[in-house]
């Protein structure tokens, strides 16, 4: 029987875990599945239909509702009901709500159910909060990365300019400051390195340095395993 490789990545608010898993499921040519797009899309749907208040009627909405993940030239496409909303997830409007839906627990069930269907009988980079912790326990490979709030203020505040967001630094140093405390503290699926999880601070390193030393950790583990 085949093995199926987990690779889990979890962390902060941007800490890099997007490009790294993409990156790293490009190389290896595994499946990619970004969670958070996920919890984006529900709070993107529970803006728009005046749910972010009411939050009985957006757990049996969750509960119909059909969503999509494609993932194609280095972009996760997301599907609500057929209805493509990739654009509409990434915006400061849902930043600014994500946390709150994402505490939901009848939601996060829902999402999990569905990210562990995603992963039959394939070769996976899994990329989210509770990855390594909850949906993917058993994953073959757990990492959490880690950088310093000024880097990953920085980074989050280019990727707002690259798309011509009005916003501040300052502001955006506030909302991750703002996101780490609810991810962090929240009772279900708090934001929280896995005890076996490896560690990686990638505040001074390279994409390349990055995906390199998961490399290596893979083939390290694939030394460990006895060979059929
Ligand atoms: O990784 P991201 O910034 O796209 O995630 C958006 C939000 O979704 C983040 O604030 C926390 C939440 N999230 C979560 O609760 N569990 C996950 N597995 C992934 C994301």
């Amino acid at each position: 029987m085949q093995k199926f490789i987990i690779i889990a990545i979890d962390g902060p608010a941007a800490s890099g875990k997007s490009t790294l898993a993409k990156q790293l499921a490009g190389k290896l040519n595994y499946l990619y599945v970004d969670t958070g797009a996920m919890y984006r899309a529900i709070t993107f749907y529970a803006l728009e239909n005046d749910f972010i208040n009411n939050h009985k009627g957006l757990i049996e909405a969750v509960k119909n509702l059909e969503l999509e993940l494609e993932y194609e030239n280095g972009l996760t496409r997301v599907f609500l009901n057929g209805v493509e909303v990739t654009d509409k997830i990434r915006t400061p409007k849902v930043n600014a709500n994500v946390s709150d839906i994402s505490k939901i627990p009848e939601v996060r069930k829902e999402m999990v159910k569905l990210q562990q269907k995603m992963a039959n009988n394939k070769n996976l980079v899994v990329e989210g909060r509770d990855t390594t912790t909850v949906v993917f326990p058993n994953a073959d490979l757990k990492i959490f990365l880690t950088a310093d709030i000024k880097e990953r203020a920085k980074r989050r505040y280019l990727e707002y300019k690259e798309k011509g967001e009005d916003v501040t630094l300052e502001s955006v140093e506030e909302s991750i400051k703002r996101r780490d405390k609810i991810d962090s503290g929240r009772e279900i699926s708090p934001l929280k390195k896995a005890d076996d999880a490896i560690e990686l601070d990638t505040t001074n390193l390279t994409i390349n340095q990055e995906i390199e030393n998961i490399i290596k950790d893979l083939k390290e583990l694939e030394n460990k395993q006895p060979s059929k």
